[in-house]
């Protein structure tokens, strides 16, 4: 059975990410969508948070689930015996971070895992989790860019501030 995790932060998901889930769910007999912690980023959303929205998005698609896992990446996949990474690829100034993190990733599996790169659909070409909050956050308008349970729970986070 081949298995492929598609790893991120996740704070929130966007229909960028929605499509990357829906695109990669076909490469693979299973696709595990994994929120992972990003030491670098301090998060809007909780872990459970996050958690429950994935599920909520991924609950009619057969073979995709959702897990947490805090800690290093690779260890996660070599538990269970995972050698496909998936990440989707925007604009160039992506293409940096993401060669570091699929060669640490590769290096530290002993060449056991590979990144495989989805390039975005050009409709969320600049769209990224962060710009969503910076705009949500000032009041601005992001239906079209994130699924609605993500838009409904950023208008609850922002009343509450
Ligand atoms: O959505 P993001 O924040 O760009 O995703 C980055 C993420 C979570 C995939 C990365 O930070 C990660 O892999 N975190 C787990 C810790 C880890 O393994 N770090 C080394 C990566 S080479």
């Amino acid at each position: 059975m081949k298995i492929g995790v598609y790893p991120g932060s996740f704070d929130p998901i966007t229909k960028g990410h929605l499509d990357i889930i829906i695109r990669s769910s076909k490469l693979f007999d299973h696709l595990i969508v994994l929120i992972s912690s990003n030491p670098s980023k301090n998060m809007l959303f909780s872990l459970e948070e996050r958690l429950f929205i994935a599920k909520e998005l991924t609950k009619e698609m057969p073979n995709v689930s959702v897990e947490c896992h805090s800690g290093l990446l690779i260890d996660f996949l070599m538990d269970k015996d995972i050698h496909y990474l998936v990440r989707g690829l925007r604009a160039v100034s992506d293409f940096e971070y993401e060669f570091e993190m699929a060669l640490a990733n590769r290096w530290l599996s002993s060449k056991g895992v590979d990144t495989i790169f989805l390039m975005t659909d050009e409709k969320y070409f600049y769209l990224s989790s962060s710009l969503i909050k910076q705009i949500a956050s000032l009041g601005g308008d992001v239906s079209e860019m994130v699924p609605d349970i993500v838009n409904k729970k950023l208008k609850e986070k922002w009343k509450k501030k």
